[in-house]
């Protein structure tokens, strides 16, 4: 029976995200004409390079527009011709607080294929999910600068709500529910910043209570960074704050083998907004427009997107990518940040003949 059609936004952005997307569009194309999923898009040229032009990123019905989808997918902005803080304040920052999409799911795994930095660390041995909160936290965009140089003052206030906390702590816990070794990981820094990390380890207490099958431990962030390079199997499903998770997010990618493959959701899990999906690298100005850059932490992205907008109707077509994905790297189709010699067309254009193979 043919399945509804989704509506999915694209935002290319900048530097790489415009090729990223375009080998998304590419391999998402070819899943739904071998399986009978309907995907409709819409492109915005939400980006840098436009907001030279007309002076804004995103115009002010911007998040309007998409919420007439049914989810979002971004490739990455950012360009050095633009302090940093304003793209991203200006673009991806108001999309995850608008549309309430309270956790980023980053997902990561050892492919098939590849090689880990760590000595002795093969696929299977590094396993995770880190749940980081999207929406508050340090993240908040609290504060402000005051008085003239030299005597400027600057606040940066982390803010921590309880119904904050709770929220996506229940995600976290359902998340490590779902996975075989049903382990949960807390980190804060409860030692040092006494309110809201303590806040945080409380709250995770108080939910834990209603999860007696989730085995949980809690970790120190400085602590943590050890135990992710030295003992990577101790850990499976983890939950930080918004800036912990940033960070701990991107040395997971680096100790999986490159932070091309990395994967990212920012979920609403009410499900009232579309949610957003995209690799979790930047625009990459130093090897944008070559056509080299690793596209499966993009397809990792749409995979997971499919997955959500599916919610359980689609798992399927979700992991025929995904097992096309791995199997590509496993046959050793990769590009030189993994060690290979292919181009992104290469590997986009591989993944697509093994969905052909396999579906
Ligand atoms: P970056 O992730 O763009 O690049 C860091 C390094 O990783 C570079 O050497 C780059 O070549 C490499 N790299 C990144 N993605 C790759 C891929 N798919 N394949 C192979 N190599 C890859 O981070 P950077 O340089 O700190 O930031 C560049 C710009 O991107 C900045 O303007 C920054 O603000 C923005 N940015 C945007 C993000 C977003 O849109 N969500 C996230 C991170 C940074
Ligand atoms: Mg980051």
């Amino acid at each position: 029976s043919p399945s509804r059609c989704y509506k999915i936004a694209t935002i290319p952005g900048d530097g790489i995200g415009i090729e990223l997307t375009q080998s998304t569009l590419q391999v998402l194309n070819r899943l739904a004409s071998l399986t009978n999923i309907q995907l409709e898009f819409g492109h915005f040229d939400w980006s840098s390079a436009k907001y030279h032009e007309r002076g804004w990123y995103m115009p002010s019905d911007g998040i309007t527009q998409l919420r007439e989808y049914d989810a979002v997918f971004f490739g990455a902005v950012g360009w050095p011709d633009v302090p940093d803080h304003i793209s991203l304040w200006e673009l991806i920052l108001p999309i995850r607080k608008s549309m309430n999409q309270y956790v980023n799911v980053r997902p990561t795994r050892i492919l098939p294929g590849t090689v880990s930095p760590l000595r002795n660390c093969q696929p299977g041995d590094l396993d995770w999910v880190i749940v980081r909160e999207n929406s508050e936290g340090e993240y908040a965009g609290q504060g402000g600068i005051t008085h003239a140089a030299p005597y400027s003052i600057a606040t940066e206030v982390a803010v921590f709500t309880y119904p904050g906390i709770e929220r996506v702590m229940r995600f976290a816990f359902e998340t490590a529910r779902s996975r075989p070794k049903k382990h949960l990981t807390l980190v804060t820094k409860s030692n040092a910043q006494r309110y809201g990390m303590v806040l945080w380890d409380s709250v995770f207490y108080d939910v834990a209570k209603e999860y007696p099958d989730v085995r949980t431990d809690k970790m120190l962030v400085d602590a943590m960074t050890v135990r992710m390079t030295r003992n990577p199997k101790s850990l499976d499903t983890i939950v930080a704050t918004n800036l912990f998770g940033d960070i701990l997010s991107d040395l997971a990618a680096g100790l999986s083998g490159s932070i091309g493959i990395a994967a990212s959701s920012n979920l609403d899990p009410t499900r009232k907004n579309p949610s957003m999906f995209e690799p979790i690298s930047g625009s990459a100005p130093d090897i944008a427009g070559q056509g080299i850059a690793n596209p499966i932490g993009a397809f990792w992205s749409a995979a997971e997107m499919i997955r959500w907008v599916g919610d359980g109707k689609l798992d399927l077509e979700a992991d025929m990518l995904m097992k096309a994905i791995e199997n590509v790297t496993a046959a050793g189709i990769k590009t030189r940040d993994l060690g290979g010699e292919c181009n992104m067309l290469d590997v986009t254009e591989a993944i697509c003949g093994e969905m052909d193979r396999i579906s």
